[in-house]
């Protein structure tokens, strides 16, 4: 099935736009990226785009941190991005993944003298997990890469070697995902998602510090729970704490809120979806559906 792409300046068949074997980005892995969902509503008949303004944002932090430069503002990815789902026509949930990447066709990993180019290309997604379900997770025996290795903080697909093996060893051991420890031992997120934890009635997670990336959906949920009256604590955490914590979930644009029912086979609560994890899901969906009007700004309206 053909769809329509944004491919550096054009909307193209996606069948048409192709790189050539030689790209940098395709050799060194030099490229970054968003993974930004846009959320049909029936009722408003709206297809709504959430906090695009955010995920652009830190699409230009990534590519600064990479020496790529961003041909557009974040206004203009906004607008292409509308324009891209008005082309496709959809009417359903989907997933929109704009690439900043290394064009040049160059046998030399360096990023000086080299030439950049832009795609954003859509797919209808649903649920990355069963959102009801929670997950059975185990911790990794690989580390995250290092702020001075390669930078959680940036969303550079080569580093996704690192959750690709994260991933894999999970499901191949028989866990449904994984939890990764920094180079020296505390907890950082998950294998393409950030964690939290409920203890004690309050939301606790990683620091912007701890070799995360700081995902757009973590920053959503503290604001969340901080208009809920839940107190936020955002510290280091040690791998033992994971095991005794009262409530668990990973969040993401792909993952939204799905629960965590066992870490390392230790069980969290009673190894259901936990209270207030239920009450921030339910918010949350509301959220990026449109449908409270005190986020509402945080929704971009696509039809007219
Ligand atoms: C490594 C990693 N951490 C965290 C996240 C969550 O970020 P966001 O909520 O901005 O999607 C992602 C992407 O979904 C990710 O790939």
């Amino acid at each position: 099935m053909s769809d329509i792409i944004f491919m550096n300046g054009k909307y193209i068949d996606s069948n048409k736009a192709t790189v050539s074997i030689k790209t940098h980005a395709l050799l060194y892995g030099t490229s970054v990226f968003e993974g930004i969902r846009a959320y049909y509503n029936e009722e408003h008949e709206q297809m709504y785009v959430f906090r695009a303004k955010e995920h652009y944002q830190r699409l230009l932090n990534s590519a600064k941190i990479l020496h790529i430069k961003s041909p557009y503002s974040i206004d203009e990815y906004m607008s292409q991005t509308i324009e891209l789902i008005k082309k496709n026509k959809y009417k359903k949930d989907v997933y929109i993944r704009p690439t900043l990447y290394k064009s040049t066709q160059t046998i030399c990993p360096g990023l000086n003298n080299t030439e950049d180019g832009y795609f954003a290309f859509t797919i209808p997604f649903g649920d990355y997990y069963d959102m009801q379900k929670g997950l059975n997770l185990c911790v990794s025996s690989w580390r995250r890469t290092s702020d001075n290795a390669i930078p959680p903080r940036a969303k550079i697909a080569g580093a996704y070697a690192n959750a690709a093996l994260i991933n894999t060893d999970a499901h191949n051991f028989g866990f449904d995902d994984a939890i990764v420890l920094s180079e020296n031992g505390q907890v950082t997120e998950g294998s393409a998602m950030n964690i939290m934890f409920i203890q004690s009635g309050k939301l606790i997670t990683t620091k912007t510090t701890d070799d995360i990336l700081v995902g757009v959906t973590r920053n959503t949920i503290i604001d969340l729970a901080k208009d809920l009256g839940i107190e936020v604590i955002e510290r280091d955490i040690d791998r033992s704490e994971l095991y005794i914590m009262d409530e668990a979930f990973v969040c993401g644009t792909g993952a939204q809120i799905t629960p965590v029912s066992s870490i390392d086979k230790r069980q969290i609560g009673n190894g259901e979806m936990g209270k207030i994890t239920a009450q921030l899901q339910k918010l949350y969906f509301d959220v990026v559906k449109g449908k409270v009007t005190k986020y509402k700004n945080w929704c971009v309206g696509v039809y007219d």
